[in-house]
Order: structure tokens, then sequence, then C-alpha cells
């Protein structure tokens, strides 16, 4: 309790605890993050996608039968039902593709013959599916978008390979799947985010998990959140060419307006996943397009600025959505679909939470200090002055 009387709240929940896990943990004085273990670097450097999914779904990582399983498994749950389909393409026309997505992810569960199963098994398989399905969604949204049609999927390529597939209607390079592997790799999970959190909250009053994931997708969409790449890219494009990127910047700060992609209730330090894009964004430059060379730089010189102004003095440093933009362009990859791309991802972490939580479930139901009057008096209608 404060010396008022009023209870001491915790503003964000920052600092607060929700829950036990052995997911994930970020270490933010560090700039460490391990994934049931394993470092970052480590699983960036030498794993796959869908074997990060193995180990965060299932604690450890798959044999190697185990993990072709798992693929086949993935590669026979690609096709989307017909419906959703029309849904994402009546609706993608009109809508951000987050919104389509929140719906498209709702209609799936149409097509659960057993919603009334609620064992971990069950649950187990939904996730698969879940994981497996996104990214065909989010492709869809991006096809729709440009009245593009439904791409069959692919079952001789990757999970990220199909995902470029499924958007492009062409075979990516290799460069190009390396890299979104690689975006997937990194974005699959970061303990009790608010998305994770705002699933758990949805899922812990025992609603299936298509509600639950609605509900993490719901709170990935804000700028704050998972939506800070694309903003960041927009602020990258405002700026226009490297020399503006000093007063830009500069300006933004006295007019106290937040630079999208630094910051993070976390980590007090650079994040480790945006140094690892960070190098790969760097690496990249040789053979990119004019583009993608004067954003690297705009990143680059706004990365040193605010370090300079704002990292060992506030522990303001970057975080993975500065780098993510320039790196999706040099795919292609459309703007609006960034933020999906990124569901597409956490899907899995979202999933592993949910099933995690629920071994132990609580409902959620925290406290609000109510602040206002009580015990007014009701003046009927045609009294009231
Ligand atoms: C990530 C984020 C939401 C964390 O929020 P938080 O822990 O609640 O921190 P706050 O928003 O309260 O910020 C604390 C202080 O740092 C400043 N700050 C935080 N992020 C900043 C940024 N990106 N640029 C400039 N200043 C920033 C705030 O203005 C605030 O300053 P004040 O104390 O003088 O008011 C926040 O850093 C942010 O909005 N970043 C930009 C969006 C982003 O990149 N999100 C992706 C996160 S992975």
């Amino acid at each position: 309790m404060a010396e008022t009387g009023a209870p001491v709240i915790s503003h964000g929940l920052e600092g607060v605890y929700i829950a036990e896990s052995k997911i994930c943990k970020v270490d933010g004085s560090a700039g460490r993050l391990y994934y049931r273990g394993y470092s970052i670097d480590l699983l960036a450097n030498n794993s796959t996608y869908e074997e990060v999914c193995y180990l965060i779904l299932y604690g450890r990582l798959p044999k190697r039968r185990e993990l072709d399983a798992f693929r086949k498994k993935l590669i026979e749950a690609r096709p989307l039902p017909g419906m959703v389909i029309d849904v994402i393409d009546e609706f993608a026309r009109r809508q951000d593709p987050m919104d389509t997505l929140r719906s498209a992810v709702s209609a799936l569960s149409a097509y659960d013959n057993d919603m009334n199963d609620s064992s971990e098994a069950a649950n187990f398989d939904r996730s698969v599916n879940l994981v497996s399905k996104l990214a065909g969604i989010v492709a869809t949204i991006g096809r729709c978008r440009n009245g593009g049609g439904y791409v069959e999927p692919d079952g001789t390529l990757t999970h990220a390979e199909n995902l470029l597939y499924m958007l492009n209607g062409s075979r990516p390079s290799q460069k190009d799947a390396k890299l979104l592997d690689l975006m997937l790799i990194l974005h699959a999970e970061h303990s009790s985010n608010a998305s994770t959190f705002s699933t758990l909250v949805a899922g812990s009053t025992l609603a299936d998990l298509y509600s639950a994931v609605t509900s993490g997708i719901a709170a990935l969409k804000g700028p704050l959140h998972g939506g800070a790449d694309e903003a960041a890219l927009r602020m990258m494009r405002a700026i226009g060419s490297p020399d503006n990127t000093e007063r830009y910047i500069e300006d933004a700060l006295k007019g106290k307006r937040k630079i999208m992609g630094f910051g993070h209730r976390v980590y007090k330090t650079y994040d480790p996943r945006a140094m690892i894009i960070k190098q790969d964004l760097i690496a990249l430059q040789e053979n990119e397009s004019q583009e993608v060379k004067a954003l690297t730089a705009i990143a680059l010189r706004a990365e040193k600025m605010m370090i300079d102004r704002l990292g060992k003095t506030h522990g303001i440093w970057p975080n993975i959505d500065f780098f993510a933009g320039p790196i999706y362009v040099s795919m292609g990859m459309p703007i609006e679909m960034f933020t999906p791309v990124f569901a597409a991802s956490r899907i899995v972490g979202w999933c592993a939470h949910m099933m995690e939580y629920w071994q132990n479930n609580r409902i959620f139901r925290p406290l609000e200090y109510y602040s206002g009057p009580v015990d007014l008096e009701y003046v009927p209608l045609d009294r009231r002055k």
C-alpha cells in the first residue's frame, strides 16, 4: 500500500511474474535469449524453423526420425479449407492483414471436428495444425490483397520456402528462403510478451486454443509490439536519405516521439536478435538494391545516434524490429505483411505457452484500484440537470 492507502499499481504489469515456465529465458541485462535452454545464437546458426518449433512445443531437440515425422505432419496440414480461403479473399482487400488473420484463425475452428476434446493430445495436434496453417493463411492474405488467388502448397518445400511460394506464386531463391527461416526462428518465442500474455488470459478461462490464439493476434497488431517493424520501416522511408537521419531523429526526440524499433521492457541492452539480423543485413549488402542499401545506411546511422543518446544512459537499445524492415524489403516482402509473418512465427510460442499454462491453470483475475465515487444518488431521467 502507498501512504494514501492506495495499493501500489504496477503500470503495464512491469516487474510482475505471471507464471513459472520452462520455455524461454530472456536475460534482459545480459542481452541473452534462450529457447528451452538453447541460446538464440546457436539456434539461429544451426537450426531450422521446423526444428525450433519441435523444440519449443515438445521441450527438447528432436531425433532425426522425430523431426522427419514432425515435418510430414506440418506438410500434410498445409492445405487451407475452401471456406477459410473465401473468408480471406473477401476480407483481405478491405482490411489490414492482421484483422483478416484474426478472422481466418477464428474461421479455422469451424473445421476442427472435435472442438469438445480439450485433452493435451488434441491441443498438441491443434498446435501443429495452427503452426502449419498460419503460414499459408498469411501468404494467402498477402496474395488476395492484390487480387491474386490461393496457391496450393508445395509439399517438397520447407516451411519458409512454402510460405514464400504461396505468397509469390514462384519458388523463392535460397537466399530469401534462408533469411525468412532465420526471421521465423528469431520471432518464434519470447516469454510473456503482450501477445503471449493475451493468449494466456483468454485461455485461462478455459476458452479453446483458437480463441486464445485469436486474442494473441489481436495484441500483436499494435505498433508497440508486433507492428513496430512496419512502423520502423515507415520511419526509415520517411527519413528518405541517409544524410537526413540525424536531423530526423533529433527532431523526433525533441518532439518526444518514440523511435520505433528501440526500447524494450525487459532488454536494457542490445536485443540479441537485433544483433543477429544486423550482421545479416550488413552481410547482404553486396547484391542488394539501392533501396536496401539506403535503408541499411539509414538504419546504421540511426542505431549509432540512438545508442549514443539513449543506450547507455536510458537503456534504450535496438530491438529485433529495427533491422527487420530492410531484411524483409530485400526479400520483396510487402510492408503490410511484416506483422502477419511475425504472427506466423510466434504461433508456436503462443501454443506452447498455452499448453504449459493449462497444466496448472488458474483464471487470470487481477485487481483494479477504484478511485471514483460511490453511493451516488440515482436521479430519474427527466429530473437530471
Ligand atoms: C517497447 C516499449 C513499448 C517498452 O515500453 P515500456 O517498458 O512501457 O517503456 P516506456 O514506453 O514507458 O518508456 C520509458 C521511457 O523511455 C522512453 N522510450 C522508450 N522507448 C523509446 C523509443 N523507442 N524512442 C524514444 N524513447 C523511448 C519513453 O519515452 C519513456 O521516457 P520518459 O520516462 O521520459 O517518459 C517502448 O520502448 C516502445 O514503445 N518502443 C518502440 C516500439 C517498439 O519498438 N516496440 C517493439 C518492442 S520489441
